[in-house]
């Protein structure tokens, strides 16, 4: 039995987390509260200080968790990366985001590899978690590693797990979210099968690196060719007169074979509209190019354009141009019920607005400030008097903490991209 099991079975193995973000930060909570000792690193002091104190800066890690983690022990986050070789088991939970060009950028991915390769011990087990394209881990994290003159899968291991974690979500955590990992050898996937069985009640191995790498993007994938085929429908839909919300209520009840996804001001986060560039991309290298992606991404990327035509249409059908008018923006999150603006629609959607002419202003309970192109602007507060003197409110985000009933009742126009007032019967509210 390679000592690093007997360490994970007796809860003596210290697990190392690298990027305390989104996923990094729920995940070393996860494994303290399991009963091991983690150190978490950071590139951004103002992170690590953060954790150290117990503050949490990501909405589904509670603070009272996070201090209790640091009271007991358990957890210690630093900048420090020579303190890899401290640990037993590393997971990598780095940025990869796309060049502005929409090429995979895996330059954290590459540079936090060389570092654990300055440090590298023998034993080791490596995860890499980050989102990327298969063949990632094999071909890019591996022979960095094994420049120190360590063989993977015999003198340290490496696997690939994706994360799942959806932001937000009041039903799902690291606990019930089974949890996928493939090792470059069948050593390497069995003791990250172990490792991830501490915090995730159903780890699911598969054969490769690869073919995890693949799944994670298929995922997503398949979320956003989805999106992409409602979006499609509800212009359509709106042709022709019928509600599209009314369509996918109606289509959800059928118990097998369907499932819904809804319709909205365009996609955002760090998952949906990035990953698919990733097999887009590595698909080019086998003469291969995948339509769905391209497709979906085109007909969600234009939905920011399409919300504002939709909008200057409502105004001037009520005597006003856009030109001049007053809009205030529900939501700018990405999705509701969080903090995360990248990549988010609304973004686009209000510079869109503002070049038309809008006076815009925005109000969102997560997010205090935000930067449209060289501008900051800041949340205003939802007062009755804003609402009535605003010629357009558009939900773009439905947070769970916004009353609409309230919203409808002082607005005199609405536009709702997300079927938040499906229930209401206002006049003035237009769905998409
Ligand atoms: N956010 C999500 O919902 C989600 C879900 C599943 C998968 N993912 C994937 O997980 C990965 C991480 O995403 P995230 O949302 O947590 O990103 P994030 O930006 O929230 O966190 C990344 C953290 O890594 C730190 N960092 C960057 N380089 C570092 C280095 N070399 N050493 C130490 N720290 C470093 C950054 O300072 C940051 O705190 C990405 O590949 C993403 O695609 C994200």
């Amino acid at each position: 039995m390679p000592q690093l099991e007997k360490k994970i079975r007796d809860k003596s193995a210290k697990v190392g987390i690298v990027g305390l973000g989104y996923v990094g930060l729920p995940l070393a909570v996860a494994f303290s509260q399991a009963g091991f000792k983690v150190l978490g690193f950071d590139s951004q002091q103002k992170r690590v200080d953060s954790v150290n104190k117990g503050r949490s800066y990501i909405v589904d890690v509670g603070s009272e968790r996070l201090s209790a983690a640091i009271a007991n022990n358990l957890l210690e986050a630093t900048t420090d990366q020579s303190r890899l070789k401290e640990v037993d088991a590393i997971c990598i939970c780095v940025p990869t985001p796309l060049t502005r060009t929409k090429e995979p950028d895996l330059s954290y991915v590459i540079y936090e590899s060389e570092e654990i390769s300055k440090h590298l011990q023998p034993g080791q087990l490596v995860v890499l978690e980050s989102t990327t394209y298969p063949g990632t881990t094999s071909e890019v994290v591996l022979p960095i590693l094994e420049r120190t003159g360590l063989k993977g899968g015999q003198d340290f291991y490496l696997a690939y797990s994706p994360e799942r974690v959806d932001p937000g979500s009041k039903n799902y955590n690291i606990g019930n979210t089974p949890k996928v990992v493939g090792g470059i050898d069948s050593r390497s996937t069995r003791l990250a099968e172990l490792l991830y069985n501490q915090v995730a009640e159903v780890v699911v191995p598969v054969s490769s690196p690869e073919v995890a790498e693949m799944t994670k993007i298929f995922e997503n994938v398949f979320r956003s060719v989805n999106i992409a085929l409602v979006n499609e429908l509800t212009k359509l839909c709106e042709k022709m007169g019928i509600s599209v919300w009314e369509v996918i209520d109606a289509a959800a009840s059928k118990p097998f074979g369907y499932m819904p996804f809804y319709p909205g001001p365009g996609i955002g986060g760090h998952c949906i509209p990035l990953d698919p560039y990733y097999l887009a991309n590595k698909a080019r290298e086998y003469d291969f190019h995948t339509r769905f992606i391209e497709l979906a991404a085109d007909i969600n990327e234009q939905m920011p354009y399409y919300v504002a035509s939709r909008i200057m249409e409502a105004l001037n059908a009520s005597g006003k141009s856009l030109n001049g008018a007053r809009v205030l923006v529900l939501g700018v999150a990405y999705k509701k019920d969080v903090e995360d603006v990248r990549e988010s629609p609304s973004v686009k959607l209000i510079q869109l607005l503002r070049e038309k002419g809008a006076s815009l202003s925005y109000n969102d309970p997560y997010v205090g400030r935000i930067q449209i192109a060289e501008d900051i602007l800041t949340s205003v507060e939802l007062a009755d008097e804003l609402l009535s003197l605003a010629d357009c409110v558009v939900i773009a985000t439905d947070h769970s903490c916004y009353d609409w009933e309230r919203i409808a009742s002082q607005s005199k126009l609405i536009f709702d991209t997300r079927g938040a007032t499906k229930g209401l019967r206002h006049s003035n509210i237009i769905r998409m």
